[in-house]
């Protein structure tokens, strides 16, 4: 077997888990990282694997092309989006360099949430939203004024999960106040998130509201089959029960097995179709093949049952880490199938377990990350490992000196297996003391992750969706959207 040389793109907890499952490989691949700041876990395991890692950055084609170059490297895998968005995974190819990770063209399926909406329509993929998309703040602005509906308002391109509001319409009597809020949303979106973007055109995307809970399908694709995992909920909210700001994400959970909790093996495949239609679509609409990873963020709506929130032209994070260390299929082999496109022939083998993710991070996170950035860490991964768990370091910095000082994000992801979620939650929760920040700076994480009272909450929310679900496909109402108004009656939105 000739030794394998890999190039890993990327520095956060998910690259971590990306160069643990390289390093796992029976292929025993030499590995190489490019990374904006060194992460101490991933430079460790470039280091144990024979291979070297460059600082610099991750955004720039050319500067990840010559490091690629000069480590001589067989493929590329990329981790994060934005290196996807500016081109890199093109100009590897061009250089000669296979690469896993989506092509520009591909990745718009995550950039542009209206490139995104327009191709299900098109290719009438299911679980699509309604949606409009704006280049201009007035035609928003007169949009939402003139309609009363229920809506969410994004911004229009990927913006770091930051800029979406849902506004329930429903009481007449509020409804000017409503128009209102929508009306300055659209500017916060235009004038703030969008404000620092000019790669795509559409400014404001409007999409009907949906309610549910979320869970997050991850795929391999070679462009034409892919190779599901086990679907992953993560949690979003910075604080415990949901409550707080909307943050990268602060743990997640999957299991036992292919399917969670509040998710039937009918919904699992009916995402799965999902993400394959999309996955078709691109190779129909572009005749380019999408390799790499994608995957659809879900939620279990009323309206369409299993529908498309948003895409990642990349694994989630902390999803990845759910998924990552325990999947027994060969990474190495996953990722030469997907460059040769023959990524049917290999089979994806999952122990029957439950994983739960939480992520730790310092105070300041995620609102003022200017407070939450310089403070030296200590992660006794030891200490973590003699428990039976994982750990994946994540927004941090090593100095030459050895120092690691906090980056202003979530700082390290704790990963814990068992045969339930809750006992794989407690697990997780007895690592936390071993995250610490050596200043006294305050960390934070959500010990109510895989806690059987939230994953109560979750089952409670699904069995209620899924029934008006089944009660709208009886009466043939699936994909309509009306709201009942006080004082006006019935409403039948047209999008
Ligand atoms: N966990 C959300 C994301 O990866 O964007």
């Amino acid at each position: 077997m000739s030794m394998v040389k890999v190039l890993l793109i990327g520095d956060a907890s998910r690259e971590h888990a990306i160069a643990d499952a390289f390093a796992r490989s029976n292929h025993e691949p030499k590995l190489y990282a490019v990374m904006s700041r060194r992460n101490p876990g991933i430079a460790k395991l470039c280091k144990q694997r024979g291979g070297d890692i460059a600082i610099g950055n991750i955004n720039d084609p050319q500067f990840v092309v010559k490091a690629a170059k000069d480590f001589h490297v067989d493929f590329a895998f990329v981790g994060p989006e934005e290196p996807l968005f500016h081109g890199v995974a093109d100009a590897l190819e061009e250089a000669g360099i296979p690469c896993v990770g989506a092509k520009r063209q591909m990745a718009l399926v995550e950039m542009s949430k209206a490139f995104m909406r327009r191709l299900m329509w098109k290719y009438k993929v299911p679980g699509r939203l309604k949606f409009k998309a704006f280049k201009s703040l007035e035609d928003a602005i007169a949009y939402v004024n003139e309609y009363a509906e229920s809506v969410a308002i994004k911004p229009a391109r990927q913006a770091g999960g930051k800029g979406v509001k849902v506004i329930a319409d429903l009481q007449v009597y509020l409804s000017k106040e409503k128009r209102e809020v929508k009306a300055e949303h659209v500017k916060t979106v235009y004038e703030k998130h969008m404000a620092v973007y000019d790669d795509i055109d559409d400014k404001v995307l409007i999409e009907e509201r949906v309610e549910g809970p979320e869970y997050t399908l991850q795929v391999f694709t070679d462009g034409r089959t892919v190779l599901s995992l086990p679907a992953v909920q993560d949690n979003k909210n910075a604080y415990e029960m949901d409550i707080g700001p909307e943050t990268g994400g602060m743990g997640s959970i999957a299991g036992p097995g292919w399917l969670l909790p509040f998710l039937t093996e009918e919904e699992y495949k009916q995402s799965v179709e999902i993400v394959q239609g999309v996955v078709d679509a691109l190779w129909k609409e572009t005749g380019v093949r999408y390799k790499g990873v994608i995957s659809g963020q879900m939620m279990l709506t009323a309206l369409w049952g299993p529908t498309i929130i948003e895409f990642y032209s990349r694994f989630g994070d902390p999803e990845a880490c759910n998924v990552l260390p325990y999947m027994e299929t060969d990474i190495v082999e996953i990722s030469e199938a997907i460059i040769d496109e023959r990524l049917n022939t290999i089979k994806m083998n999952f122990p029957n377990i439950a994983t739960v993710v939480k992520a730790v991070a310092p105070k300041g996170y995620p609102d003022h990350r200017d407070l939450a950035k310089g403070h030296p860490a200590l992660i006794d991964e030891d200490a973590i490992k003699k428990r039976g768990c994982k750990v994946y370091y994540g927004s941090l910095d090593e100095k030459p000196d050895g120092t690691i000082v906090t980056a202003g994000s979530r700082i390290a992801e704790i990963v814990a297996a068992a045969s339930t979620i809750p006992e794989a939650s407690e697990l997780a929760e007895s690592c936390i003391q071993y995250v610490k920040l050596l200043d006294g700076w305050d960390v934070f994480h959500r010990s109510d992750i895989g806690s059987e009272v939230l994953l109560k909450k979750r089952i409670e929310q699904a069995q209620l969706i899924r029934e008006i679900y089944h009660y709208r496909m009886s009466k043939g109402l699936i994909g309509k959207t009306i709201d009942w108004i006080p004082g006006r009656g019935k409403i039948e939105y047209e999008f």
